[in-house]
């Protein structure tokens, strides 16, 4: 079933804008009108304290359950109190590795991915100041993968954790997350996954995933400043709190949410659940299916743009594609990136700033993935990072415009 471009379009009212070309999606997707008429919602009709006696405050807080439960129906938890929820997915991670950092002991080993956005790593680092041991996984310099051989090369009885993305903000891969899973439970340690770069493109399934962890943020996802973060109930039953001490071990995922979280933001995210099941309505019967309907247009689209911009940039010889170079769905997301020799990458986007065309240049705070290929001198890389509401007529227009430049 192809995509209804006219329902898409109806429900992003940035789209309507059509004179500015916005291709700068990883940086944050545009927000969809559902999204934002239920924060608004919420912040006229119910903004009240949880937790009073009053029946107002009943009605906020079960606003904010159902947030909960929407999420949880759409990354596949087995229960909305596995759905834990911050501002960021930076903020997360922190609070995660605090937690986490307790229960560890000098000389305990964690594996980061040097792939990484640096939430997903800084945050690990900083235990290094109570003696634990963090371990680089480089990824291949030529392919620009990670490999589950060179994972398991670096694994030890004292590793207890090993981090990654599920797919990279720069190459646009998609990394085999399940056999990671299988392998880093089969040495006995645990698995935190950044989703940010790949939650707008594909459905989250977290029980497929078998990530002990999994995490990402929601204005990359067509909704609000908001995060997530799944734990397995059992994982998170084990962290130590980190909300006030009189918060109980067992009160998830209050304990790790310290402070209120953002209720109209979270009820927002519901938006999120009824564009999908929107969007994917005529193909599917239970929500899942109906979500996974929708993905399955969004990821068609998506390999179009990807297959359209690879091709043209494979074929020009001064062009390094930063990345995954196939624009196989399975492989990759429409993330795209790359370099021309002896160009600044500033250089690229300033010229395009003026047809009116958003993309990027830099490091995108992966900055260990651009110092470990040398690329700091090209001032990084310029990302062109689109997703399903975006258009072969728009990818076209940022060919002809960069055929220009370059
Ligand atoms: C892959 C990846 N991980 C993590 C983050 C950080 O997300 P947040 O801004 O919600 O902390 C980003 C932000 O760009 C990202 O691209």
């Amino acid at each position: 079933m192809s995509m209804d471009m006219n329902f898409v379009e109806s429900q992003f009212p940035a789209l309507r804008q059509r004179e500015f070309t916005y291709l700068d999606n990883a940086g944050g997707s545009l927000v969809l009108k559902g999204v934002a008429a239920r924060v608004s919602d919420y912040l006229l009709t119910s903004s009240v304290q949880h937790g009073a006696t009053y029946s107002k405050s009943a009605e906020a807080r079960d606003k904010l359950r159902q947030a909960q439960e929407s999420v949880a129906r759409l990354i596949n938890a087995k229960r909305p109190e596995e759905v834990v929820m911050g501002s960021s997915t930076t903020w997360l991670l922190r609070v995660l590795a605090d937690a986490i950092g307790e229960t560890l002991k000098p000389g305990d080993e964690i594996i980061c991915s040097q792939s990484e956005h640096e939430s997903n790593y800084g945050a690990w680092e900083k235990l290094t100041r109570r003696g634990v041991k963090v371990i680089p996984w480089p990824f291949d310099l030529v392919s620009f993968r990670l490999s589950t051989k060179t994972l398991q090369s670096l694994m030890t009885p004292k590793t207890k954790l090993v981090c990654c993305t599920h797919a990279s903000n720069i190459f646009g891969t998609i990394n085999p997350i399940r056999e990671i899973a299988d392998m880093v439970h089969a040495n006995g340690a645990k698995l935190c996954v950044d989703s940010v770069a790949y939650a707008p493109h594909r459905l989250v399934d977290v029980q497929a995933s078998d990530a002990d962890f999994y995490v990402f943020s929601f204005y990359k996802v067509y909704g609000p400043h908001h995060a997530v973060m799944f734990g397995k109930y059992d994982e998170l039953l084990k962290l130590p709190n980190q909300n006030h001490f009189f918060i109980a071990e067992d009160r998830i995922p209050y304990k790790l949410q310290p402070g209120n979280v953002n209720y109209e933001l979270a009820y927002g995210c519901i938006g999120i659940e009824d564009y999908l099941l929107e969007l994917g309505a005529k193909d599917g019967t239970t929500p899942r299916q109906k979500m996974a309907a929708a993905f399955d247009q969004i990821t068609q689209q998506e390999e179009l743009l990807s297959a359209s911009l690879l091709n043209y940039l494979a074929a020009k010889n001064n062009v390094r594609i930063i990345g995954e170079t196939s624009h196989a769905a399975r492989l990759r997301v429409p993330t795209i990136s790359f370099v021309v020799e002896g160009v600044d990458s500033e250089s690229i986007v300033s010229q395009m700033d003026k047809f009116n065309i958003g993309i990027r240049y830099g490091d995108f705070y992966a900055r260990r993935l651009v110092q470990a290929l040398g690329l700091e001198k090209n001032n990084g890389v310029v990302r062109v990072s689109m997703v399903h509401y975006n258009t072969i007529a728009e990818v076209e227009k940022l060919i002809s415009k960069l055929d220009a430049i370059l």
